[in-house]
């Protein structure tokens, strides 16, 4: 049976999408037979940053819908082997999503796959729960600074509270990702440390990526940066992957200073 991991943060525009697709595709250059949902109905971009958009003809809620069949919503990656993708739909409303419905759906994915990834949308209304219910891990992404740290606490507070494993007693693995990263304003004192991030949050890390303008350029040529093996920030995705198949490896080397979380930390009594 495969796992579902959930990719979900508190504040928006994080970093979610891409450390999805990055994190699906190092998995899949990996070996494992990986695919990839975007839970974002009415905002999909997942499909942009795999540079899949084009080849787009059903979506998720066709599938729940029924006005299609799983695997003609699917999309095979042609580039990276055992890469798949099923993309939200641009249109329908965020309701539409219903708890069976997305129940019925991962059933059938766990049989197929043994990663089930999901970008969960900002915000956390309807469309964020139906992303964590199923979930057996959930990496929040946070940038490191106070809001985004604050809200990511929020969502780790529901995600124990409505996942259906929370509900059974069970606990979701649950997991930080610092995002955006600037090893010279985390040196300077002016941005929290990764420490700093753990420290308020109090979960474990499974990966630290710093901030890199090639993203831009990745995101915007639909080519993943973890498939440049040349890239900092593409090594740090291949790390999670590793991670999440318990591979034990060292996180990336970003700054050894101390960040500004004793001057902030009244804020969090
Ligand atoms: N490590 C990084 N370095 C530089 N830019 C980044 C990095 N990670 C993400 N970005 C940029 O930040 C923006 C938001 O990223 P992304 O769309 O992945 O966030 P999101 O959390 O999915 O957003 P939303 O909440 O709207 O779904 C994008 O322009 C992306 O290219
Ligand atoms: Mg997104």
């Amino acid at each position: 049976m495969g796992k579902v991991i959930t990719i979900t943060s508190g504040k928006g525009g994080v970093g979610k999408s891409t450390t999805t697709a990055n994190i699906a595709t190092a998995l899949a250059k990996n070996g494992k037979k990986i695919i990839a949902i975007d839970f974002d109905i009415g905002l999909r971009n997942l499909d942009m940053i795999l540079g899949l958009e084009n080849r787009i003809v059903y979506d998720v809620v066709d599938v729940m819908e029924k006005r299609c069949n799983l695997a003609q919503a699917i999309i095979k990656d042609k580039r990276t082997n055992n890469l798949h993708f099923l993309p939200a739909s641009q249109t329908k409303d965020k309701t539409v999503l219903d708890k069976d419905k997305v129940e019925n759906l991962i059933n059938e994915l766990k049989k197929d796959f043994d990663y089930i990834l999901i970008d969960s949308p900002a915000g956390i209304e309807s469309g964020f729960e139906h992303s964590i219910y199923l979930a057996d891990m959930a990496l929040v992404v946070t940038t490191p600074e106070i809001s985004s740290v604050r809200d990511a606490d929020r969502v780790i507070g529901i995600i124990d509270a409505k996942s259906k494993k929370a509900q059974l007693g069970e606990e979701v693995e649950k997991r930080i990702i610092i995002n955006r990263i600037k090893p010279e304003l985390v040196e300077k004192g002016e941005m929290l440390s990764t420490e700093d991030v753990l420290h308020i949050l109090a979960l474990d890390l499974i990966g630290i990526v710093p901030d890199d303008e090639e993203i831009v350029r990745s995101t915007n040529i639909g080519e993943p940066i973890a498939l440049n093996e040349n890239s900092l920030v593409g090594e740090a995705y291949r790390r999670i992957a590793k991670r999440i198949e318990n591979e034990e490896i060292e996180f990336l080397d970003l700054t050894k200073k101390k960040g500004i979380f004793s001057k902030l930390k009244g804020l969090f009594k």
